[in-house]
């Protein structure tokens, strides 16, 4: 059991990334941290290399497949079996733009829509008791400013509700930003409904990190573009300062009182004009419920 000063933090997809760099700010800020990931040998190596630097960090794998309800369900059951508080949840874990063609998750949705906001929705929905248990308590959810269409990189978001399972056509690129935008509609609506439960939602984008990118590319020419090159750019964000933006969401003082908030670069900027649309977050909400099988669950 955790220590009555200590603070219990998950994260998913912590093992590479932004997400590792994360776990170790935490833990050494004296956070125990459950690093909820879907390959349980890449967090034990994670965690020694957390150990060989930390040695006494208090880091544990639990294991989590965000495309499939029953491993999210079972990641909340072996938490909870452990009886620990849950002082802040990250939504970190991502799935990228990275297929030509449409991939699914167990239960039949678009995988970039069902993991990036679904998987998120149902585990901050079973883990809501433990937050407000632990209040005060915050969820931060890994967005990104593209999600904006203002930004004009690339084709923007095409929220159809009729094509979240890739009925009608597929396109990586917006199947990403939609999912990305799904991200903050769910943050905010998560910030309205937790509202005097001392607990707070925000979201995050941790900028353009070509290391994190680069880290996954298959190819070596890519793999040197992107860590070697772009990570040089003056737009590019290494993973230090990516992660310093989650460390900003989950101990600035505001954000443990304030929730419903766009954190990019550390500071709170603007998000879309289609982000705060309440009618649609509550639209996502209601539907996503339904989806995850949490019907009647609106009042959080
Ligand atoms: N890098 C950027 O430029 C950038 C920009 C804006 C926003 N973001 C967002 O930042 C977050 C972190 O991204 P990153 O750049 O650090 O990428 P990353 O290194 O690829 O990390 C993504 C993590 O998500 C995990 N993941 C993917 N599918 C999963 C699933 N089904 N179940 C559980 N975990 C799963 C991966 O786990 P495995 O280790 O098992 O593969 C990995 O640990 C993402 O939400 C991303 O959308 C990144």
């Amino acid at each position: 059991m955790p220590t009555n000063q200590e603070r219990v933090a998950m994260i998913t997809g912590g093992n590479g990334g932004i997400g590792f760099a994360t776990v170790k700010k935490l833990a050494a800020k004296g956070y125990h941290v459950f690093l909820a990931s879907r390959n349980q040998e890449a967090s034990r190596k994670a965690i020694e290399h957390i150990h060989a630097e930390q040695p006494d960090a208090t880091v544990e794998s639990i294991p989590l497949d965000l495309a499939s309800f029953e491993s999210i369900r079972a990641c909340v059951s072996a938490f909870q079996a452990k009886r620990y508080p849950l002082h802040l949840l990250i939504n970190n874990a991502g799935q990228m733009f990275d297929s030509k063609e449409g991939r699914f998750t167990a239960d039949g949705f678009e995988i970039t829509f069902g993991v990036n906001h679904l998987g998120h929705f149902l585990l901050t929905n079973l883990l809501l008791e433990d937050l407000k248990r632990s209040a005060p308590a915050r969820v931060i959810t890994v967005s990104s400013s593209l999600h904006d269409p203002a930004l004009k990189q690339g084709p923007p978001t095409d929220f159809d509700y009729d094509n979240l399972k890739a009925e009608k056509y597929f396109d990586a690129q917006v199947f990403y930003k939609n999912s990305k935008l799904a991200n903050i509609w769910f943050a905010y609506e998560l910030n309205r409904l937790l509202e005097g439960t001392g607990v707070t939602s925000n979201a995050v984008c941790p900028g353009f990190v070509p290391a994190a990118i680069g880290a996954r590319r298959k190819s070596p020419f890519s793999k040197f573009f992107f860590t070697q090159i772009l990570a040089q750019m003056p737009f590019a964000r290494s993973l230090d300062e990516a992660s310093d933006s989650y460390l900003v969401a989950a101990t600035k003082p505001k954000f443990g009182s304030e929730g419903g908030y766009f954190i990019v670069d550390g500071e709170e900027k603007r998000s879309s004009d289609e982000s705060y649309d309440e009618e649609k977050a509550h639209i996502l909400w209601e539907k996503s419920l339904a989806w995850c099988g949490l019907d009647g669950m609106r009042s959080v």
